[in-house]
């Protein structure tokens, strides 16, 4: 399993799939334990993890390792990843031709890991995964879609500016790890939105 992951890790770095890879640093898979009941699915490399070549390691990476731990969860015990994988230029939104393209890594992340729930954070994710729009109005939900679930919250960089949006993001993460608890016992979860296709 860590073997396949290193696998795409290594297809990630040599990418030359969209037009992001002419102007990165570093490309950056997804990083964490891939053991993990939880992914956790941002938008795209800004220019710390462009420097560095890791997911979430800026101010909005830290932002998340505070609700992380603030749930009583260090970072290594999770998955982080994006949906595209290299930076855009000035941390534009990615477009819809390079979500598409980038598609494939995610895809294959999630089919190793399988993890119990996939956490969305922040619309770009919201969009890309479930073609969802606000989710500030849908966020704390839980998803089901295709067998897979969902967790709904919002981008921590967004958190970086508004206080009440922390307080947010740390009970949805919170909420969250009490899910997979009950998840792990076998109890009866309520799901709000159920897909249909
Ligand atoms: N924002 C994201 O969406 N992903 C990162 O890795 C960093 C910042
Ligand atoms: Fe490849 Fe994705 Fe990077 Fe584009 S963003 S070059 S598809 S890894």
């Amino acid at each position: 399993m860590e073997k396949k992951l290193q696998e795409i890790k290594q297809q990630v770095i040599e990418c030359t799939k969209c037009e992001l890879s002419k102007t990165r640093n570093n490309s950056v898979a997804g990083k964490g334990n891939f053991k993990s009941d939880v992914i956790f699915v941002g938008e795209a490399p800004g220019k710390n993890e462009d420097l560095k070549g890791e997911p979430f390691i800026g101010i909005a990476g830290k932002k998340l390792s505070m609700a992380l731990e603030s749930a009583g969860i260090t970072r290594d015990e999770v998955y982080i990843t994006n949906i595209v994988k290299c930076r855009p230029p000035n941390n534009r939104v990615p477009t819809t031709n390079e979500r598409e393209t980038c598609k494939d890594y995610l895809k294959k992340e999630i089919e190793i890991i399988k993890p119990k729930i996939i956490c969305i954070l922040g619309n770009t994710a919201f969009g890309s995964l479930l073609d969802g729009k606000e989710i500030t109005k849908y966020r704390g939900k839980i998803v089901r879609k295709d067998n897979q679930l969902y967790f709904l919250t919002v981008h921590p960089a967004a958190t970086i500016y508004n206080q009440k949006l922390i307080d947010v993001l740390k009970n949805d993460i919170e909420k969250l790890f009490k899910l997979i608890k009950e998840l792990n016992d076998n109890k009866e979860i309520q799901i709000d939105i159920e897909y249909t296709s």
